[in-house]
This record gives C-alpha cells, sequence and structure tokens, in this order.
C-alpha cells in the first residue's frame, strides 16, 4: 500500500498528536500567566490588609505603649493574632525592646537583636517584606509575609513604637492552586474535545484521500470504470471530480484508439476481401455479357441476364463504397434532382424482393411529392440497410411502414418496423461501425454507412425506438428548393 515497508504514523494520529501538544502548551501558558497575575494581585491584598491590621493594633495599644503597660500590649497582640489569623505578632516599644512576641515570650523586654527586626524599627513608613521565618512547633523554616508599620500620633511629634506581623501565605497559596486546578480542568475538556474535533476532521479529511488512494490504484491495474464519490462540498469533492473527469478522459482515449486501431485491422482485411472479389465479380460480368451475344433464345432469358449485369454492377459499386469507408475516404456523390416519392417507388421495389416469402406487412404512406438533390444509388443503399435490419428485428411476421412527407425545409422519409425495438442503452452506439448486436454474422457497418450517406447529403438521421414496441428511423433530407423559395418561384411562372 505505502511506497516503503516502513511503519507510519497514519495522517489521522498525527494531527491528532499535534493538536493534543498544541493544546496542552496553550494550557501550560495560561497556566503560568494567570497564577502570576493572581499571586501579584493577591501579595497586593495582603500587603494591603497586612498594613491595616498592623496600623489598627498600633492605634489600640497606643497608650499602653505610652505608658509602657507590657501586659496590655501582649494581650492585645495574642487577640490580634487569633482574631486575623496571623503567622506572628510582636511589638517593639519607642526604645527599641521588645514589648510583645506571640511566639517567644523570652524575648519580651530584650531589644531587637536580628536584621528584620532592626529594619522594622528604623523604618519611617510601612515595609513589606518575605522573610523565612523559624516555626516554633518544629524545626522548619517558613516563609511569611512579614509588615512592619511604626505607631505615631497626631498630637505628639515622634515615634511610639513598631508593630511587626507575619502572616503565612498558606491561604494566597490555597487560592493559587485551586484557581490552577480550575483553569487545569477547563484545559482538560478543551483538550478532550480538541482532539476529538481533530478525529472527526482528520477522518473527514483522511477517508477521501483513501478512496483517492485506492481509485489512483485500481486505474494502474487498468479498472478505469472505478468512480470515486466524495460529497464535502469543498476542494476535496473538486479533486474527486477531477478524478473521475481525468479516468473518463482516459478511457475516452482508450476506446478510440482500440477502435481506430480495429478500424485500421478491418480496412486491411476489407481491401484484401474486396481486391480478391473483384477479379470472380469481373469474371461473372464477362461471362453474363458473352451469354447475351450467344443470342440467348427467350425474352426471360435475356431478361435474365440483364438482371445479373445490373446486379454485378451495383455489387461492384458496393465493394468499391465499402473499401472507400473502410478506407476512410469521403465517397464522391453524383447529385442528381429527383422527386422523393418517385424515388421512394424504386426502392420499394428492391425492398418488396427483400421482403418476399416472409409473413412481413410491408405498407407505404408517400406524401412527399418533392424535389431532392440526391445520389440515388447511394440513398437507395441508405433505406435498404434499414430495411434489411427491420427484416432481421421482425423475425418474419410483423408490420413495415414506409412514409414520406416534408416540412418547409426538408424531406422526411420514415421507416418504422414493429420489431423488439432497440434498447435506449444501445441506441446511441448503433451508429458506430463495427456495432452489431444480438445477430450473429452482422458486420456492424450498416447503420454506419447509412449515417455518412445521409451526412453526405447534408441530412440527418434519428431514431425513436421502445422495447417491445417497434423502432422508426428519420431520414431527413433537404429540399431542393425549401417551400418558400419554390411557391414564389411557382407565383413567377
Ligand atoms: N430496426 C431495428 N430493430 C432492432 N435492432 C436494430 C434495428 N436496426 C438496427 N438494430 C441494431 O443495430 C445494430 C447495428 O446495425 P447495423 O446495420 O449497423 O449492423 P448489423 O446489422 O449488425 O450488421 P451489418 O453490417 O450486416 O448490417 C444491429 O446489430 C442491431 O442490433
Ligand atoms: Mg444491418
Amino acid at each position: 500500500m505505502y511506497p516503503s515497508d516502513k511503519p507510519r504514523l497514519r495522517l489521522r494520529t498525527k494531527l491528532m498528536l499535534l493538536t493534543g501538544l498544541l493544546i496542552a502548551l496553550v494550557i501550560l501558558l495560561v497556566v503560568t500567566l494567570v497564577s502570576r497575575s493572581v499571586r501579584r494581585s493577591i501579595l497586593a491584598e495582603t500587603q494591603k490588609r497586612g498594613v491595616a491590621t498592623a496600623q489598627l493594633l498600633g492605634a489600640t495599644v497606643l497608650n499602653y505603649l505610652k505608658f509602657y503597660y507590657y501586659q496590655g500590649i501582649q494581650q492585645n497582640a495574642h487577640i490580634a493574632k487569633k482574631e486575623n489569623d496571623l503567622a506572628y505578632v510582636i511589638v517593639y516599644d519607642k526604645e527599641g525592646l521588645t514589648a510583645a512576641h506571640t511566639e517567644n515570650d523570652g524575648l519580651i523586654l530584650r531589644p531587637a537583636a536580628d536584621p528584620e527586626a532592626l529594619e522594622s524599627i528604623n523604618a519611617k513608613s510601612a515595609l513589606f517584606r518575605e522573610i523565612n521565618v523559624m516555626r516554633a512547633n518544629s524545626n522548619r523554616q517558613e516563609k511569611v509575609f512579614d509588615i512592619a508599620v511604626p505607631v505615631y500620633t497626631k498630637e505628639a511629634p515622634g515615634r511610639w513604637g513598631t508593630i511587626r506581623i507575619g502572616i503565612s501565605p498558606e491561604n494566597m497559596n490555597q487560592d493559587l492552586t485551586a484557581i490552577r486546578k480550575q483553569i487545569l480542568q477547563v484545559g482538560l475538556i478543551a483538550l478532550v474535545f480538541g482532539v476529538l474535533g481533530t478525529m472527526i476532521l482528520a477522518n473527514r479529511i483522511s477517508t477521501p484521500i483513501s478512496k483517492l488512494m485506492t481509485g489512483s490504484l485500481r486505474a494502474a491495474e487498468g479498472d478505469l470504470s472505478h468512480r470515486i464519490e466524495i460529497n464535502s462540498g469543498d476542494e476535496l469533492e473538486g479533486l474527486a471530480y477531477s478524478f473521475n473527469y481525468m479516468m473518463d478522459q482516459i478511457r475516452r482515449h482508450q476506446e478510440e484508439r482500440i477502435k481506430s486501431e480495429k478500424m485500421a485491422a478491418v480496412g486491411y482485411m476489407v481491401n484484401t476481401i474486396v481486391h480478391d472479389c473483384r477479379t470472380p465479380i469481373t469474371v461473372i460480368k464477362g461471362f453474363a455479357s458473352l451469354l447475351k451475344d450467344f443470342q440467348v433464345s427467350t425474352e426471360e432469358g435475356r431478361q435474365c441476364l440483364d438482371f445479373i449485369n445490373f446486379e454485378v454492377e451495383r455489387m461492384e459499386r458496393m465493394l468499391e463504397e465499402i473499401l472507400q469507408f473502410a478506407c476512410d475516404k469521403k465517397s464522391p456523390l453524383t447529385l442528381e434532382e429527383h422527386n422523393l416519392d418517385d424515388f421512394i417507388r424504386e426502392c420499394t421495389v428492391e425492398i418488396g424482393a427483400l421482403l418476399r416469402n416472409t409473413r412481413i406487412n410491408f405498407t407505404q404512406d408517400l406524401q412527399g411529392n418533392s424535389s431532392v438533390k440526391i445520389d440515388r444509388d447511394k440513398l437507395r443503399r441508405a433505406i435498404l440497410n434499414i430495411a434489411a435490419n427491420a427484416k432481421e428485428a421482425l423475425k418474419g411476421r410483423g408490420e413495415f411502414k414506409l412514409s414520406t412527407r416534408f416540412n418547409q425545409s426538408h424531406a422526411l422519409i420514415e421507416l418504422y418496423d414493429s420489431g423488439g425495438g432497440i434498447p435506449e442503452s444501445l441506441q446511441a452506439k448503433i451508429f458506430e461501425p463495427f456495432f452489431s448486436h444480438g445477430k450473429s454474422g452482422g458486420f456492424g457497418l450498416g447503420m454506419s454507412i447509412t449515417r455518412k450517406i445521409v451526412e453526405d447529403h447534408s441530412g440527418k438521421i434519428s431514431l425513436e425506438s421502445e422495447k417491445g414496441k417497434g423502432t422508426t428511423f428519420t431520414i431527413q433530407i433537404p429540399l431542393s428548393r425549401p417551400e418558400g423559395e419554390a411557391r414564389s418561384m411557382a407565383h413567377f411562372s
């Protein structure tokens, strides 16, 4: 199936993998960007909340700071820690001594010593930092948002102390994890839908491609009748249409080539046959005229000899025609003006002879009293070819009717037989050379010669046929003087 034996990824799998990868990348990007911006806004919110909490505590313990009432400060520090769910609360007095420490009572009344404490008591305005602290109950270090706020009053200048609070980032992390989870859930749904959608789309693309592949392989194996049905309404449908059109064209060219090869072979064969038939015909003709010279005694005998001569000459002309047809040369017409009905009456003699000894009822309806320029021999042959086919179709019994009429521009000759009819699928083919159907020994030339003769007269031949109801062939030959013209000429004469 494939040009190489290597296992290949199918188009569908490739598309699905690509889409999955792209969606996963997009989700990752969204999670990162959203997490970053959410973290930033939670930090700002935490800072605002922390500063407000510290300021409130500062205002609450201001008087205690003024009077060094450490117990009150410590009580308020514990309450603030509990109420605001803080990691710790530390209060320094204006001398820098630790007035309250919710996590380590041992530090109370000791001066602030660690760098963060010193930085806090020296800060002129609110301070916000992320620092590592040691948890009291475990030996683990933990990240904490540390906020330090100086305590001032409007009435007296100078600073009364510093409030430090620690906010654990746990809540922020929980919020972030929840948001990430939600984004991932939405992303997962998008991934499933994306991959499913790609699968459907890939199927829509790969199924027609598989069909085209199968069609090409079948065409390569010689099956040119294979058709591809794609109704996607897009370029793929166009491609299938072009493929089918290409197959039709290839098939048509192939048929034409076969036909012309067949024609060339038959042409050669006909050439040989005609050449071989000419000699005995010439001999028969010679002996017939010799017999005439021998003074045949009865009138009947002389008529028979004339008949032999006449038919032999016709046969000669016919052989010449076949030869010309097979060699695809245009045989020149000998056109003479005749009355259509008079000419048809001549033909009926031969048709009568053709239908002798059958139970075919031959009728005529001649209303074609008009003038036509025709080659009598050739047009008679065309009519006899149709009559011969009708005789074969009637299988010995039935109706055969020959009628004539004319319209403003054409004389019409209609030949009807009540035979089995011609199936619709064959109607276009019967005028093709070497097409014969349903009989043994048919050469398949009769109707193509007939059409050629009619067309050489600038005429047309058509047929109407229905299975079981018979066949009508209509020959149209241009009037030598169309109706209007004929009437005006009659008027002047
Ligand atoms: N009147 C008809 N009724 C039914 N079938 C007909 C009729 N006329 C022609 N056909 C069909 O058309 C085919 C072609 O006719 P055509 O005269 O060209 O060839 P043919 O009769 O088979 O051979 P031949 O060269 O000996 O005439 C016939 O084989 C026949 O199947
Ligand atoms: Mg025939």
